[in-house]
Formats: structure tokens, sequence, C-alpha cells
């Protein structure tokens, strides 16, 4: 199906997903983000493949659940918009958002997940008219990630890491270029995830980021925008990110290198961990 008819979508594509049931939202940014969820939707059961902007939204059952599954490309102007039609046209009852992200927390390594509970846009400064961070007219600078879905996923992410966490660590060795030991497990940690449309890769990037916003545990470049959308239209949300790197000079190696070899591990595993356990949201929400 061709993005004609874009008003005639709306009503046709979740009744084809399943029985009524508004399907889920999934997206990254970058296909190694994903992993291998489109395959697997596909040795399922039929997928439909639509195109609008410059995007593909695959249609079909992901592990039982109804989803619409696609790619947002990089930064916030494109999660926004990408969410905006998973919302629009495609009617998702929530939105699921994975992929990786530097690591900024003091105790956040390469290899480790984290669970967003908040978000916010790091590079948004309209400051003296609104306080630093806030999003003019909205008057906030934080936006929450859905408790029950985020508990959800992190659920799916301690199994997942529990599997597969040993075997993961030992291949560490091969995508930390920073040195960090490849010996330690990887671990979970779940707290606010700050978004910005720049690739963080420097130390004194990496610093200014802590010094503005020292709660931080992983900078990326989507994931607020996303939040900000689904606050906005009153929709369920959720974040998760692994550890592609720690922001500093040594990221661009590590990001590219953890991209090519363990990046859709953790995405395959972790959506397969949340779909097949995934709990729809209550009706009438
Ligand atoms: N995604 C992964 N690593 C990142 C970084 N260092 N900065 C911004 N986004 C990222």
């Amino acid at each position: 199906m061709s993005a004609q008819g874009f008003h005639g979508l709306k009503r046709q594509v979740p009744l084809k997903v399943a029985d009524g049931r508004r399907p889920l939202g999934v997206l990254a940014a970058l296909p190694e983000e994903l992993g291998d969820l489109v395959a697997a939707m596909r040795a399922q059961s039929a997928v439909e493949s639509i195109t609008l902007g410059r995007r593909e939204y695959h249609v079909g059952l992901a592990y039982g659940v109804p989803c619409v599954v696609t790619l947002a490309r990089v930064g916030k102007v494109a999660a926004a918009a990408t969410v905006s039609a998973l919302i629009h046209v495609f009617d998702v009852e929530a939105v699921v958002f994975t992929g990786v992200a530097g690591g900024v927390g003091d105790a956040v390594r390469v290899g480790d997940v984290v669970v967003a509970q908040t978000l916010l846009q790091h590079d948004l400064d309209a400051s003296p008219l609104f306080a630093r961070f806030e999003v003019p007219l909205l008057g906030r600078t934080h936006f929450a990630a859905d408790a029950r879905l985020t508990a959800q996923l992190a659920n799916a992410c301690e199994q997942f890491l529990a599997q597969q966490g040993a075997a993961l660590a030992a291949r560490f060795g091969v995508s930390d270029v920073s040195g960090t030991s490849s010996t330690r497990l990887p671990q979970l940690h779940q707290g606010l995830v700050v978004s910005g449309d720049q690739f963080v890769a420097s130390a004194s990037a990496h610093a200014a980021l802590k010094m503005a916003v020292p709660e931080a545990l992983a900078v990326e470049m989507e994931g607020a925008a996303i939040a900000q959308i689904c606050y906005e239209y009153g929709l369920p949300c959720a974040v998760v990110r692994t550890v592609s790197d720690t922001a500093d000079h040594a990221a661009p190696a590590s990001f590219e290198a953890f991209l090519a070899t363990l990046a859709a591990s953790y995405s395959s595993g972790i959506l397969q961990h949340f779909l097949v356990a995934y709990q729809p949201q209550p009706a009438g929400s």
C-alpha cells in the first residue's frame, strides 16, 4: 500500500491488525537498533508495509502482539514526525522506542541497559524567556515515561540480561574501545535519559552535559521528543537504550563497533521478552 489514500489509512489499518485491538507502535532510529523484529513478524504472519513520509511502517503481529514497526531515522524532528504518524495514521495504543545511547551516569558502562523513567531535551534553551530545558508553552522540562509500560520493559530487560548478560559481556571487548573491563556483567539502570540533536563525543561536551543535568544516565537523540509528543496526546510511551559508548572522545569508534556487533542482539532480545509478556493497555485508557 502507498501513502495515497492517507485519510483512509487511519480507519483501515488498525482493523487489519487484529480483532479491533489497537496496535503497539515500536520504533528505533537505525536498522541495527530495531534488531530482527520485522523479520520475526514476517516469520509469524503476513506483514503489510506502508510507505509514508519516506518511512516504511510494517503492520502485523510480533510475538502475538499487533504492532506497527518503523524506523524514525536520527534526531528529534525525525522522531517527533514518526511518532505523530504512528498516532494519527495507525492509531497506536502506546509507543516503545529501542536503541543505543551514550552513557553519562557515573555507574553506567558500555553494554549496560538504561530504561527511561523521565526524559528531557538537553539542547532546548529559550532562556531568559523560559527556564532552561523548558518546552515553551507546555510549562515543563521533564516528560515521564508511562509507569506500567516502563515496568514491563524493565522486566524484559532484566530477563534478557539474566539470560544473555554473561555471553554479551564476553563480546564487549570487540566493541568497547574505551578500555572498560570486559568481565563486568551488564546492568540495568532506570532514571533520566536526555536527548538532543548532537552526538556527544568529547570530554568537554560530556562534562558540560553532566554539569547541566547531573542526574542524567544516558544521552541520545530521540527519546525526549517522543515522550513530549506522547504527553501531548496522552499516549503511554517507554524508552530503552543500550549503552554503546560513554559520550567522550572514544564515542564515535565505540558507537560504530557496538552498532555493528551488539546493538541488534540487545534490541532483538529485549523486544522478544517484552512482546511475549506484553499486557495491552487497560480498556478505556
Ligand atoms: N547515541 C549513542 N551514543 C550517543 C552519543 N554519544 N551522543 C548522542 N547520541 C548517542
